[in-house]
């Protein structure tokens, strides 16, 4: 997909990697771009420099998005490209136990990982379906491919947002949807708060504007894994060519690292 004259949404536009795809995707040409955040103000703020639309939105209020969706397109005649970015980042509670987390902490990560991404797209498919073209791009994580020590409710969504891109890929690309999940290890966001990202950050921490390049270069080349750590990819083939010695060398990774703090 070539950004020039497209209908973008973002959620999680007004922080980190949403605000940094939310300036690139200006800067490619877009005819509309509508941030969403939980942070009203700094959406409305962001909008407002880059002549976009802001809606305060939580993620998880289905019809809250749909409204946003439907308001989209009666503005913009269509939604080209729906952008599932809001996240948050529990670490893992008690000992760093992986069941330590509280169940309502392990709902909030589903329903923001998982359940917000099906909303999007229950929203848009009707309308991209007819004009047989649409794009969702889903900010996943290494950890939904790799895992991540110390995250267990972190890593296990952001498996099953993996899960649900691929359904959707499989599903509709014969009607004309694309889709690409974006699987960075550590980002220098507030979600890092300024940490060294423990595991996530032993290749190195990439800014938001870089993970926006490699981001405008996958929709480009309308690629299913969007990897802006290239290492990622290396990783990925190797836990596919023997699950056994992964897991040991995970193994040995975590007792390396010392448990994270929070920001
Ligand atoms: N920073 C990293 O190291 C890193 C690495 C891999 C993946 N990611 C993923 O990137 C995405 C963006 O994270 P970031 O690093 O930019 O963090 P961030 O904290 O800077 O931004 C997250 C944004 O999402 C918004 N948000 C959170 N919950 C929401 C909700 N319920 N409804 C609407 N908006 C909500 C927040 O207000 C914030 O503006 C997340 O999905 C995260 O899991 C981040």
């Amino acid at each position: 997909m070539d950004l020039r004259d497209k209908v973008a949404v973002v959620t999680g536009g007004a922080s980190g990697i949403g605000t940094g795809l939310c300036r690139k995707f200006r800067a490619e040409g877009v005819r509309g771009l509508v941030i969403a955040d939980l942070n009203g103000d700094a959406a409305s703020d962001l909008a407002a420099e880059l002549d976009g639309k802001s809606y305060a939105v939580d993620v998880r209020d289905e019809a809250a998005i749909a409204r946003m969706v439907t308001e989209t397109e009666a503005e913009f005649g269509q939604v080209d490209l729906f952008c599932s970015n809001a996240g948050i980042l529990n670490l893992d509670e008690g000992e760093f136990w992986a069941t330590s987390s509280p169940n309502d902490v392990w709902q909030r990560n589903w329903e923001i990982h998982v359940m917000a991404h099906i909303y999007a797209a229950r929203a848009c498919l009707p309308d991209m379906m007819r004009r047989r073209d649409g794009y969702f791009l889903h900010t996943v994580s290494a950890a939904g491919l790799l895992t991540q020590p110390f995250t267990a409710a972190y890593a296990t969504t952001k498996h099953a947002a993996i899960g649900f891109a691929e359904s959707l890929a499989i599903t509709h690309g014969d009607h004309g949807i694309k889709v690409s999940c974006l699987c960075p290890q550590a980002v220098d966001t507030a979600m890092l708060g300024g940490t060294d990202g423990g595991t996530a950050g032993l290749d190195g921490i990439l800014s938001p504007e870089q993970v926006a390049e490699a981001v405008v270069q996958g929709l480009r080349e309308e690629c299913f894994l969007i990897l802006p750590h290239e290492q990622v990819h290396q990783y990925h083939l190797n836990k596919a060519q023997n699950y056994n010695r992964w897991i040991g060398g995970m193994r040995k990774l975590r007792r390396s690292m010392r448990p994270p703090t929070l920001p």
